[in-house]
């Protein structure tokens, strides 16, 4: 399944964990990664599958379905962090590096207990099978991919495994709308996930990143309901509280501070948190190019219109 690699430069001149393999760059995960799982994953019908496109809020939403799961309750939470039964928000098939440490990974998985939130970045074609055959949940998060661009930009720049990027913000706007990043052009992820929720209502679920900025309260409240939790407004009120930027960011539990291969000094995982935060990096032009290329079938997805400003739809 290996392809003859593209020119990866100048984005991961320097990564030795970047690869091309199943159609697409990959950062940390080894080829043999999907039959691994297929055999070895204890694929359960109580997970909560989380999958995003990397930048778009999914360590939040993580942290958000987690503490829906314990009903609000943030010392319950705290205790089951601490006790070693959540993980620290990692996707799965992430900073495995090589096939040795397949078993590794999937033993840490097999560790915890139901019901497991799990993230992932993977597109549909790609999900493990076994998964979706026990009928578990799949919360699926966007978020504006002009933000997304802008915020992957930094995270570029920031770590060290996708080769510590120097160069300018230009050139990584082009790849990341040529899809010369990893998990893909953003459109087409978007498009083929999006398609997938709308297929499968009962057991998928799209959050917007925007929407969560917004109207916090009524999307938690609709998470709950989603994942048969109804939610008392003290509860909710406590996870706006655990979840907020301030506090995720002062948590290290949720802050990867102690990441080392992320140099927070260039910039931290936690970066703005804000909607909207690409116009101050796009140019008119790139602004006008994304319209252009991506905003018609955006339109067609009922998601962004891609106008200035930022619209959630
Ligand atoms: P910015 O770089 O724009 O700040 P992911 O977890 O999918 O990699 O997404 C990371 C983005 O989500 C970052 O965006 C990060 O700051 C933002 N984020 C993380 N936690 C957040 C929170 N509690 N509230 C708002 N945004 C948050």
């Amino acid at each position: 399944m290996n392809e003859p690699a593209p020119d990866l430069r100048p984005l991961y001149g320097t990564a030795p964990d970047v690869s091309v393999h199943h159609g697409q760059i990959w950062a940390g995960t080894p080829p043999e990664f999907f039959d691994y799982i297929d055999a070895h994953f204890d694929f359960r019908a109580d997970d909560v599958w989380l999958i995003s496109f990397p930048r778009s809020g999914t360590t939040w939403t993580y942290e958000i379905a987690h503490a829906v799961l314990q009903h609000g309750d943030i010392p319950a939470l705290r205790a089951a962090q601490d006790g070693g039964k959540i993980l620290k928000f990692l996707p799965l098939e992430i900073g495995i590096r090589t096939a040795a440490a397949l078993p590794e990974r999937v033993a840490a998985w097999k560790a915890l207990p139901s019901p497991r939130v799990i993230p992932t970045h993977v597109p549909p074609q790609l999900f493990p099978k076994a998964a979706v055959a026990t009928g578990c949940k799949l919360i699926y998060v966007v978020r504006d991919p002009r933000d997304v661009a802008v915020s992957l930009y930094h995270l570029h720049r920031s770590h060290k495994l996708l080769g510590s990027y120097k160069g300018p913000w230009d050139e990584f706007f082009e790849c990341f709308i040529a899809g010369n990043v990893p998990y893909g052009r953003w459109l087409e992820h978007t498009r083929a996930w999006s398609a997938y929720v709308e297929a499968h209502p009962a057991a998928a679920l799209r959050v917007q990143y925007e929407s969560l900025k917004s109207d916090f309260a009524s999307q938690v409240s609709r998470l709950g309901r989603f994942l048969g939790i109804d939610l008392p407004s003290a509860a909710v009120a406590a996870i706006a509280e655990h979840t907020s930027f301030r506090s995720m960011r002062g948590n290290p539990f949720t802050n990867r501070a102690s990441n080392p291969v992320m140099d927070f000094s260039v910039a931290p995982f936690l970066r703005k948190g804000e909607v909207g935060d690409w116009q101050r990096k796009f140019t008119p032009v790139q602004s006008e190019r994304i319209q252009t290329a991506w905003g018609a079938t955006l339109q067609d997805i009922g998601l962004y219109s891609l106008a200035v400003p930022s619209v959630a739809t």
